[in-house]
């Protein structure tokens, strides 16, 4: 009977550790951990030894100084630093004196963000903590003298509700142990082996990450990257086996195809309904992922803009990943803070039309432009959400989508008063007439959502 007991619970024990094999038929069957599509807005942060330079390229100074030479990146470094210097050598400037990981959580909390993504590690190779794996080239040893990426997990974890997650580039461009790899066309896993694997597993099991958003695949596939073997291992037995979510930038050929939500091309915004679950990554900063000292004010994405792109991705199932660059010093600049502080002035109004909608029949208004629409299932109702990016003339909107019953209500997030409507001619779409309103009475600017209950579509 014991014996029979101990193979009953084995036998248990490992179809339940073996759930997912590592193959994309198998990993692709993981349903998504649903805190994901709910929480909608993160927070991208990219930070590093090219937040010393901090020049036109952000992350990708040195590339573009030594890799694929650049005029302008070239001419930069001859004008402003001895003839011998040395990349490695930003690194003890990398100083983040000013750098308080929990004025960090307080700001993202702030800016309605549910979930961080911070950079462990660029292609450049310096890893933000201190690593086994990454000799002298990490944040312990050279610079900051600090443990970035666990300071960040701390302060995330114990100030604020939101989830923690970590970017991690698999490539680093002049690793030479990749590069010997690289000149044997991959038939080499050196790199895998004593790197990138390593310093994977090392982050997952000290950090606990529950995003991990990998990046720098494109030069070799997923057979060279052993991706699926560790996905498997991260979705079965690692730490954050039932909460952590990745992305799909996993070797050649893989993104928008496999993985855990798709991010497909850089400011991925598609316009239209997705099947698959997706994500926005894209910067405030249009020109950079990094700090640039050169920036100037129109660099910068306005509120309105960013309003845009949160409100027509998440109408069309994606998130939104909202990327700052932090000086060397630790700081955020304030441009970048402002943007982050009215994000969440806007959210903490119209927040319900965000937060754990899904998307509905219609993304974009059929009549209106500028003007998209979520939705929310509760138990006996569905509330549909229309974001109108443009006041309208006159105080009155025609929207072409709805289809109205006796029983739709109209109202406004923010506005305490139930809002007059007729239906449209023919009985397609609704009218709805705003009362005048100043702008002390408005209940936010930039961006209005209407919360239309009782449609029959
Ligand atoms: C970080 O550096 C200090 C001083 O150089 C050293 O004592 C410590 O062991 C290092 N920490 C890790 C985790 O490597
Ligand atoms: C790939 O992953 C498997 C399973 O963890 C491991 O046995 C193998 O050594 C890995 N190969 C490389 C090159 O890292
Ligand atoms: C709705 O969005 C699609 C795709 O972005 C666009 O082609 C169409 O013009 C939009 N409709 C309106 C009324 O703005």
């Amino acid at each position: 009977m014991a014996a029979y007991l101990v193979c009953v619970f084995l036998l248990f024990a490992c179809v339940n550790s073996l759930k997912y094999d590592p193959t994309w038929d198998s990993l692709d069957t993981r349903p998504l951990p649903p805190w994901f599509d709910d929480a909608k807005l993160g927070i991208f942060i990219h930070w590093g030894v090219f937040s010393v330079p901090a020049f036109t390229s952000g992350a990708w100074l040195w590339w573009e100084w030594k890799g694929q030479p650049m005029p302008a990146i070239v001419n930069f470094m001859q004008k402003n630093y001895r003839s011998d210097f040395t990349y490695a050598e930003f690194a003890a400037m990398f100083t983040t004196e000013f750098f308080y990981p929990e004025e960090w959580a307080e700001m993202f909390q702030d800016s309605g963000a549910r979930y961080v993504v911070l950079v462990s590690k660029h292609h450049e190779g310096y890893t933000n903590w201190p690593s086994k794996y990454s000799f002298n080239w990490n944040s312990n040893a050279t610079g900051p003298n600090r443990d970035l990426v666990g300071e960040l997990a701390a302060a995330i974890r114990t100030k604020t509700q939101m989830k923690f997650g970590l970017y991690h580039s698999l490539f680093e461009w002049f690793n030479p142990i990749y590069l010997d790899d690289k000149y044997s066309e991959f038939k080499k896993q050196n790199f895998v082996r004593t790197k990138t694997m390593p310093e994977l597993y090392e982050l997952v099991n000290a950090y606990k990450p529950e995003v991990i958003w990998s990046d720098g695949d494109w030069e070799a596939t997923d057979a060279y990257w052993n991706s699926t073997n560790f996905l498997a291992w991260l979705y079965n037995e690692s730490p954050v086996k039932d909460t952590v979510v990745t992305n799909d930038r996993w070797g050649f050929g893989i993104p928008c195809k496999h993985g855990g939500f798709f991010t497909c091309t850089d400011r991925y915004n598609p316009g239209k309904l997705q099947k698959h679950k997706w994500e926005n990554a894209m910067t405030i900063d249009k020109y950079a992922w990094a700090y640039r000292r050169n920036a100037r004010l129109e660099d910068f994405l306005t509120i309105e803009d960013l309003l845009s792109q949160l409100v027509s991705t998440v109408s069309c199932g994606g998130n939104m990943l909202m990327n700052v660059g932090p000086t060397k010093y630790g700081k955020i600049s304030p441009i970048y803070e402002e943007r982050l502080r009215q994000m969440g002035q806007w959210l903490r109004i119209n927040g319900d039309g965000i937060y754990g909608t899904r998307p509905w029949v219609h993304q974009n208004d059929t009549v209106v432009k500028n003007m998209w629409y979520t939705m929310k299932k509760a138990a006996t109702e569905t509330d549909v959400y229309a974001i109108l990016l443009e006041w309208p003339d006159n105080n009155l909107i025609k929207l072409g989508a709805p289809i109205t019953s006796k029983d739709t209500t109209v109202s406004m997030l923010g506005y305490p008063e139930t809002l007059i409507w007729a239906a449209g001619t023919g009985g397609k779409g609704i009218n709805i007439q705003i009362p005048h309103m100043s702008v002390k009475t408005m209940p936010c600017k930039w961006a209005w959502t209407f919360k239309i209950t009782g449609l029959q579509n």
